[in-house]
C-alpha cells in the first residue's frame, strides 16, 4: 500500500514517542491511498499542561519547551523560541510565532521584523534586555503559514504560565494571533488597536505587527501613538 509522507512522518514520530499501539479508523471512502489528515499530538504527547503548570521558574519552564512535541510544528522546527529579557520586566512584548531567523537562532524578534520592534523599543527609551519579548507559538510554522487554532491551543499554557511568572504591568500584543491568543477571542486589529484590554490583572495593549508595518510603514504613526499610551502607563517620559 502507498503511503504518503504527511502520514509517514507521523507514524515515524509516533514510533519514536514510544506508541507501540495505534488505534487506526478504518478506511473510509476517500481516493485510494488518501490519509486523514494528521490531528493534533495533545494529550498523546508532552508535555502535560499540568507539567507545564507545575514548573515554577523560566528556566525549568524553557528547559521542559525546549523538548516539547505537543503540536505537529515539533516535527519541522530546527528549535523551540522560548522567549528572551528580563524575568521580571514591567513591559512584555508578545508576538505571533517564530520566523525562519529566529528559528535558527533561537531566540524571537531577531529578523527583519524584531529589528523594526527593537528600534520601537528603543524609541521607548528601553532595551531588549528590559523588557521580555516571546510569541504564542514557540515553533516556527512551515514557510511561515499563519498558526492553525490546535496549535495555538497546545501551545498557550506556554505563554500563560510567561506571564504568570513574569507578571509584567503591560503586555503589548503584535498582530492579531498574540491577541486572540491571550484573548481567547477574534478582533479586528484595526478596530481594537490603541484601546486597553485586559488579561486577568495585566493590561493589554493591542498594536500592529511589526511585520505588518514592513509593508505598511504610513501605520507606523498608529504604533508609536499606541506606545506613548504604554510608556506613559509605566511612567515614562513621553515625547511631545
Ligand atoms: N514575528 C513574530 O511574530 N515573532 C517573531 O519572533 C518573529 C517574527
Amino acid at each position: 500500500m502507498a503511503m504518503n509522507d504527511d502520514l509517514r512522518n507521523e507514524l515515524a514520530l509516533l514510533l519514536e514517542l514510544g506508541y507501540t499501539h495505534l488505534d487506526i479508523p478504518a478506511a473510509s471512502a476517500g481516493a485510494a491511498g488518501e490519509a486523514a489528515a494528521p490531528g493534533p499530538l495533545e494529550e498523546r504527547a508532552g508535555p502535560t499542561t499540568a507539567e507545564i503548570d507545575g514548573c515554577d521558574d523560566l528556566g525549568t519552564l524553557g528547559a521542559v519547551a525546549s523538548d516539547c512535541l505537543r503540536c505537529r510544528l515539533a516535527r519541522t522546527r530546527t528549535q523551540v523560541v522560548f522567549g528572551t529579557g528580563s524575568p521580571t520586566a514591567d513591559l512584555m512584548f508578545v508576538g505571533e510565532a517564530p520566523g525562519r531567523d529566529e528559528d535558527l537562532q533561537g531566540e524571537p524578534f531577531v529578523g527583519r521584523a524584531g529589528q523594526l520592534l527593537t528600534d520601537i523599543i528603543k524609541a521607548m527609551k528601553l532595551s531588549r534586555a528590559e523588557v521580555y519579548i516571546a510569541n504564542v507559538i514557540k515553533c516556527r510554522p512551515p514557510e511561515n503559514r499563519n498558526p492553525e487554532s490546535d496549535e495555538l491551543e497546545a501551545c498557550h499554557p506556554y505563554i500563560t504560565r510567561q506571564i504568570e511568572m513574569i507578571r509584567p504591568k503591560v503586555i503589548v500584543t503584535l498582530g492579531k494571533f498574540a491577541l486572540q491568543s491571550l484573548t481567547g477571542k477574534t478582533f479586528s486589529i484595526s478596530s481594537v488597536r490603541g484601546t486597553w484590554l485586559m488579561h486577568g490583572s495585566v493590561k493589554v495593549m493591542p498594536t500592529f505587527h511589526p511585520a505588518y508595518l514592513l509593508r505598511t510603514p504610513s501605520a507606523k504613526k498608529d504604533v508609536w501613538n499606541d506606545m506613548k499610551k504604554v510608556m506613559a502607563e509605566l511612567g515614562i517620559e513621553v515625547p511631545a
